[in-house]
């Protein structure tokens, strides 16, 4: 979607027009079709709600939407700002026009606000259309352009730096949604040196030789059984104060995972395509941030492998050793996230000794089973950072429900014959995992672990994303640098 900014209807525009009205306040010079329509739809400006007729103007047709924008003073009016640009977004994306003027003129909007309904408008237009050779006319998508007028001073600055977070979140979004013999470790990275080429980010690539040699043997366990060669990728930058320690985001990125020995059932399988959304979020924050020019340090890392039963996969009880020298038992093949994000966890802690990190993981079951698919699990060892995360959570609509860690479950996962295995008991399984990732964390270093599991993917639409990948972390962390490494 592209957008172009004018300061009042000078010039013609578009047979599309949207007016966004606040809850109550019908501007009373429309035309009295226009009103009498509206009311006999029932549409009084709720957040959301959209009213659609034909007036003639000027001797031409006007297709003129009314849409709600809610009370102005509402506390969540960045949100239903949002919400708002979403819904005009899910009602004229396939109607046919290709242009909208959109109209901020007459509902009370800050450049804030304003800039949160065309957001809104551009995440909701959002699709992945590259493999359906066969749509009908009416199912493709036709809008393209938006042109704004009357928006509050400073709206277009404002939508420059929020332009960039829709960039990260799309890149999040198109990795998700990329089929596992399309997006691979290999070609997982080939995207991102092409999305941040011309920018200002260092891109570092560890191919499967360089981290033999440092010991990464929990990452290898589980590429060893695919011909798909592991990578780890580091998108670096550095925004901030010359030799600031940066803050660390770690993404799980199993392009695909079959389970490995430790097979899944066949039902659903074609799900785990997106069980590289940890490392998605990772690399579409970092684009946010690049592109934003954000004044923080910060590295991303994505672990990348696919999980594959081969005749060379690792066994159920097989003993890996992991770049930070503890062994781990191999009881489940399945379990393998955590054996990836351990070396990609004690990598970046020796290379980068970030102030803190956060990694985000489609981790485990049971956390879908304990949360839903409304919030992602927050574990942290530093009650600071997590609230700093929690706040973000909010701000940013990536809603976050903090879990337990503890001495308890820590124990859950000691081995009779190595320093730990990599899955405990049944019940508390979320949290075990987790235990597991904090056994390489250095003491000192707050940390933070996001279970994602739940929200990378949705099976209907919701808010700003229609059903499919989300785009869940990427504003959230996007969020939490804006917030506590800037400014
Ligand atoms: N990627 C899965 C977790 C998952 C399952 C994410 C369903 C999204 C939807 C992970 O690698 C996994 O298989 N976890 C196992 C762990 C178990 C073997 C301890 C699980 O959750 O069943
Ligand atoms: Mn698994
Ligand atoms: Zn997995």
């Amino acid at each position: 979607m592209e957008f172009t900014f004018r300061a009042a209807a000078d010039e013609s525009l578009p047979r599309l027009q949207a007016l966004l009205v606040d809850e109550g306040a019908i501007p009373s010079w429309l035309e009295q079709s226009v009103l009498q329509g509206a009311e006999a739809a029932r549409f009084t400006g709720k957040t959301g709600q959209i009213f659609e007729t034909y007036v003639e103007r000027d001797g031409s047709l006007v297709r003129l939407a009314l849409a709600g924008a809610g009370k102005p003073r509402a506390s969540d009016r960045v949100a239903a700002a949002e919400r708002t640009g979403a819904a005009l977004a899910a009602r004229f994306l396939t109607s046919g026009e290709t242009k909208l003027a959109l109209d901020l003129g007459q509902a009370d909007f800050s450049p804030e606000t304003a800039s949160a309904v065309l957001i809104g408008l551009r995440l909701r237009c959002w699709r992945h259309d590259a493999y359906r050779t066969k749509l009908k006319d009416e199912q493709k998508r036709s809008l393209a352009q938006t042109i704004v007028i009357n928006a509050p001073e400073g709206t277009e600055a404002a939508w420059n730096v929020e332009q960039a977070l829709a960039e990260g979140v799309e890149f999040t979004r198109e990795l998700v949604t990329e089929p596992a013999n399309i997006i691979y470790p290999e070609s997982f990275v080939d995207r991102c040196k092409a999305r941040f080429e011309g920018t200002d980010a260092q891109i570092r690539v560890l191919d499967e030789q360089e981290m033999q040699n440092l010991g990464m043997g929990a990452l290898l366990g589980v590429a060893q059984g695919s011909v798909r060669k592991p990578r780890l990728l580091a998108i670096v930058w550095n925004g901030g104060k010359q030799g600031e320690a940066p803050a660390a985001f770690v993404g799980k990125g199993v392009t695909f995972d079959t389970g490995g020995i430790s097979i899944k059932p066949a039902a659903g399988m074609e799900d785990m395509k997106w069980d590289m959304g940890g490392a998605g979020a990772v690399a579409g924050a970092m684009l946010a941030i690049v592109k934003r020019k954000a004044k923080a340090n910060v590295v991303g890392i994505c672990g990348l492998v696919e999980n594959m039963p081969d005749g060379n996969a690792q066994r159920p009880g097989d003993v890996v050793t992991s770049m930070s020298g503890q062994t781990v038992e191999v009881i489940n093949t399945d379990a393998e996230g955590r054996l990836v994000l351990c070396d990609a966890l004690s990598w970046v802690q020796q290379e980068y000794s970030p102030s803190a990190i956060i990694d985000l993981a489609t981790l485990t079951g049971a956390m879908i089973v304990a949360l839903g698919h409304e919030y992602a699990g927050l574990f942290s060892n530093e009650d600071a950072l997590a609230g700093k995360l929690e706040a973000a959570a909010k701000t940013s609509g990536d809603k976050l429900w903090r879990m337990p860690l503890g001495a308890a479950y820590d124990k859950l996962i000691d081995s009779p014959i190595a320093d730990m295995k990599n899955v405990g008991p049944r019940w508390g399984g979320s949290i075990t995992a987790a235990q597991f990732l904090q056994r390489y964390i250095n003491d000192g270093t707050p940390w933070a672990h996001l279970d994602i599991a739940g929200m990378a993917w949705a099976d209907k639409p919701g808010a700003t994303w229609d059903k499919g990948a989300t785009g869940y972390g990427a504003r959230l962390l996007d969020r939490y640098v804006r917030d506590n490494l800037e400014g």
